[in-house]
């Protein structure tokens, strides 16, 4: 037993000696590539990204990323990726081993009927369709059947060694959701989803909801917003730069792929994106990225 404890404490201490180049904060638990054989293990701690990291997010594909491959483009320190399409193959292993850290995305507030576990959902418990999104429903996130769901869903990408949640549609309130949702009921919402999370290592993020950055602030470690610049409101998200938590902030230039010097100047140098991690992406967050510095990048994926 002492033994083993010695030797998992000096893998641990051989681990986060590791930096990898980019500066990504702690390296991930899995990265030593003198464990390159031993099972993929969940975190051990809660992982706290600073803010200014740089990422990439694909919710579209599955990443075609090799345990053996030296390298990932582009070489960014976060990958939101979507989970259900990484569940079941090494993709985060393989990540992991390059030193990146994971943040797996599903939807928290929304039902979707082509996910392994659709046929759970209570019909009971959904709204109005999302706007663009006909099959898809706003849900009851009070609801304690939804919230069962959700805590499965965690202990889904806890099983699969993801770093982070990134819970989509915690803010139907703001949205035509036929629940009569409130702020308050996020709050509530997202206090659940993090208290799972942190049982289980997992760090969380906010998606959008402006609304309730103060009081969900404390709960999280970064935050994950779409088109704030668009919007006028990154104000309300540099909340979390003061507090040294990462923005992960994605702006849908009207001309991406092709995006012009004045598009992409209104989306990195809108006020309040001080020290944001901005990607310009296409609406259907496929591999393609564009950083700004104006360099871009494709993520190999599976076709
Ligand atoms: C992954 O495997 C689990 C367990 O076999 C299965 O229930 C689930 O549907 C699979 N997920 C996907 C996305 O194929
Ligand atoms: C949502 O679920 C809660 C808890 O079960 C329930 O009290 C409430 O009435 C539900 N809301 C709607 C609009 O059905």
């Amino acid at each position: 037993m002492v033994v083993l404890i010695l030797a998992l404490a000096l893998g641990l201490g051989l681990g986060l000696g590791l930096r990898h180049p980019q500066g990504g904060g702690e390296s991930p638990p899995t990265s030593s590539p003198s464990s390159t054989s031993t099972p993929l293990s969940p975190p051990t701690s809660v992982w706290k990204p600073t803010s200014g990291l740089s990422w990439q997010i694909d919710l579209t594909d599955t990443l075609d990323i090799d345990k053996n491959d030296p390298v990932v483009t582009p070489n960014v320190d976060v990958f939101d990726i979507d989970m259900f399409l990484h569940q079941n193959n090494s993709v985060v292993e393989s990540l992991h081993k390059l030193g990146k850290r994971v943040v797996c995305y599903f939807s928290a507030g929304s039902y979707e009927p082509y996910r392994p576990d659709s046929y759970k959902f209570d019909k009971a418990d959904f709204g109005d369709a999302l706007d663009g999104w006909p099959d898809e429903h706003w849900l009851n996130i009070s609801s304690p059947s939804v919230r069962a769901i959700m805590a499965s869903r965690i202990e889904i990408a806890h099983k699969m060694g993801c770093d982070a949640i990134d819970p989509d549609n915690v803010d139907g309130y703001q949205n035509d959701n036929g629940l009569d949702l409130t702020s308050v009921e996020a709050i509530d919402f997202m206090t659940f989803l993090a208290k799972k999370a942190g049982g289980l290592k997992l760090a969380i993020g906010l998606k959008n909801a402006g609304d309730i950055v103060t009081d969900v602030l404390p709960l999280v470690q970064f935050a994950v917003n779409e088109q704030c610049a668009q919007y006028e409101s990154c104000d309300t998200f540099s909340a979390f730069i003061k507090a040294n938590k990462p923005v992960f902030h994605i702006e849908y230039p009207s001309d991406a792929p092709t995006i012009s010097a004045t598009e992409s100047r209104s989306a990195c140098s809108a006020p309040g994106t001080s020290k944001f991690s901005t990607v310009l992406k296409t609406m259907d967050l496929t591999g393609w990225v564009e950083y700004c510095d104006g360099h871009t990048a494709s993520t190999d994926v599976v076709s």
